[in-house]
C-alpha cells in the first residue's frame, strides 16, 4: 500500500496534506509513504523532517500510489500521472465544478471531497471545514488588528485613554465563534449576529452581545444538519436595517456568513460601508464564495470610503503550519477507516455514511448524488 503526497499546483496554496506526525501514523498502519520534494516547505516542513519520520522523498510520486493525499483537487494536467483506480482525497471544491469531477472520473480515480464529510460525532476529527474555519476565524481578527490603526484593548495610560475597539462578527459558525473568542482575548468589545437561534447562547457564553432580528423565521432558520437556510427577502430587509444602524458605530466588522452550496448572502451594502468611521476595517471571510460585503475584492484590500475591506483568499493558508497540521490529521483519521489493519490493504466500506457522503467518483463515473449528471440522478 503506497500513499503519495504531492506538491500543490496552485501558487496560492502553502498548505501540505501530511506532516511528520501523520507520516509516522501511516507507516504504523503498514503503508509506504512518498512525499514530493519540497511539498512541505511553504508550511514550514523541510523534506528532511518527512524523511526522519519514515517517508521517502520523490519526484513522480503519484505514478504507483494507491492513495494520493492533496490539499486541493488535482489539476487536469496532473491526472495522466495517476494510477487508474487510485484514491484521491482532497478539498475538492465540487460545487459548480462538475466538469473537473468528470475529468477525475474519466482518469479512473476514486475521488473523495473532505469538505462533504457528514457532521456526525464520529467524523468530527475528519471535519476539514471546522479545522480550517477555526483558524480562519482567529486569523481574521489578527488581520483586522494589523489593518486597524488603533489598539484593540482599552488602555489607560498617563498620556490618556485608548478606548476598546468595537468588533462586530456576522455569522457565528465555527469561524465566527473563534473570531469572537479571539477579539475578546484581545480586549475588544464584541457583538455578533447570526440567523440560527442556537448561536445566541454561544455568543453570550463567550462574553459577547447577540444582536439579531428574532422573529418567527429566525426560530426556524436552522436545518437538521445544523446549517443556515437562505432567508426570505423580507427577513433580509429587516436584518439589513438592524445591521445598518449597528455598523455605523463599529470599528471592525468580520463577516463569515455562508449557506452550503449557494453564494454567500450579501450582508453589508456599499452604503453601510460608507456610514462607518474613518479607519474602520472589514474582513470578508466569505469573499471566495461571492462575499458578504459589497465592494470586497478577492485577494485584495479595497479602500472604500472610510473603510478598508480585506478580501484575503485562503485565510487558513495564512497559518499554513497550523492549518496543515490539523488538515493532515483530518486526512489521517479518514484514511484510517479505509484500511484493513490486519491485511494492511485498502478495504473501503461503501455503505459507511462517511464514505457515501464524500465519494465523488468511482468506476469512471460521478457517483455523488449532488453532482451526478441530471439524467442519471
Ligand atoms: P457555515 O460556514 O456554513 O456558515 C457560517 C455561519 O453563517 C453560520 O453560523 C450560518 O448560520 C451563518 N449565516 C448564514 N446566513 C446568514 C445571514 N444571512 N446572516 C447572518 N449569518 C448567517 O457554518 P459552519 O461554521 O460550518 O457551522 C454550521 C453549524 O455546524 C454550526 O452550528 C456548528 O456548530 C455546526 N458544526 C457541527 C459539527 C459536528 O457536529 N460535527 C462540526 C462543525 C460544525
Amino acid at each position: 500500500m503506497r500513499i503519495a503526497v504531492t506538491r500543490e499546483t496552485e501558487a496560492q496554496e502553502p498548505r501540505v496534506a501530511a506532516t511528520p506526525e501523520t507520516v509516522k501514523k501511516f507507516k504504523a498502519l503498514g503503508a509506504d509513504i512518498v512525499i514530493a520534494r519540497g511539498a512541505g516547505v511553504a508550511a514550514g516542513i523541510p523534506d528532511a523532517d518527512f524523511e526522519a519520520a519514515g517517508a521517502t522523498i520523490g519526484e513522480d510520486v503519484t505514478k504507483d500510489a494507491d492513495i494520493v493525499l492533496k490539499v486541493r483537487r488535482p489539476a487536469p494536467s496532473e491526472l495522466a500521472a495517476y494510477k487508474k483506480g487510485a484514491l484521491v482525497i482532497a478539498i475538492m471544491d465540487p460545487y459548480g465544478n462538475e466538469a473537473a469531477l468528470k475529468q477525475m472520473a474519466d482518469a479512473g480515480l476514486i475521488a473523495f471531497a473532505m469538505e462533504l464529510m457528514p457532521r456526525i460525532t464520529r467524523a468530527q476529527s475528519m471535519d476539514v471545514l471546522s479545522s480550517q474555519a477555526n483558524l480562519a476565524g482567529y486569523r481574521a481578527v489578527i488581520d483586522a488588528a494589523e489593518q486597524y490603526g488603533r489598539a484593540l484593548p482599552m488602555m489607560m495610560t498617563a498620556a490618556g485613554t485608548v478606548p476598546a475597539a468595537k468588533v462586530f462578527v456576522m455569522g457565528v459558525g465555527v469561524a465566527g465563534l473563534q473570531a469572537i473568542a479571539t477579539a475578546r482575548r484581545l480586549g475588544a468589545v464584541v457583538t455578533a449576529t447570526d440567523v440560527r437561534p442556537a448561536t445566541k447562547e454561544q455568543v453570550e457564553s463567550l462574553g459577547a452581545k447577540f444582536l439579531a432580528v428574532e422573529d418567527e423565521e429566525f426560530k426556524n432558520a436552522q436545518t437538521a444538519g445544523g446549517y443556515a437556510k437562505p432567508m426570505s427577502a423580507e427577513y433580509q430587509a429587516k436584518q439589513a436595517a438592524l445591521t445598518a444602524e449597528h455598523i455605523k458605530k463599529q470599528d471592525i466588522v468580520i463577516t463569515t456568513a455562508l449557506i452550503p452550496g449557494r453564494p454567500a448572502p450579501r450582508l453589508i451594502t456599499s452604503e453601510m460601508v460608507h456610514s462607518m468611521r474613518p479607519g474602520s476595517v472589514i474582513i470578508d471571510l466569505a469573499v471566495e464564495r461571492g462575499g458578504n460585503v459589497e465592494g470586497a475584492k478577492p485577494g485584495e484590500i479595497a479602500v472604500v470610503g472610510p473603510a478598508k475591506i480585506v478580501g484575503y483568499l485562503n485565510v487558513p493558508g495564512r497559518l499554513a503550519a497550523s492549518a496543515s497540521a490539523l488538515y493532515a490529521k483530518n486526512l489521517y483519521t479518514f484514511v484510517e477507516t479505509m484500511i484493513d489493519k490486519k491485511e494492511k490493504t485498502i478495504a473501503i466500506n461503501w455503505d459507511d455514511e462517511i464514505i457515501k457522503g464524500t465519494a465523488l467518483t468511482r468506476d469512471g463515473a460521478i457517483i455523488h448524488p449532488n453532482f451526478m449528471p441530471k439524467t442519471a440522478a
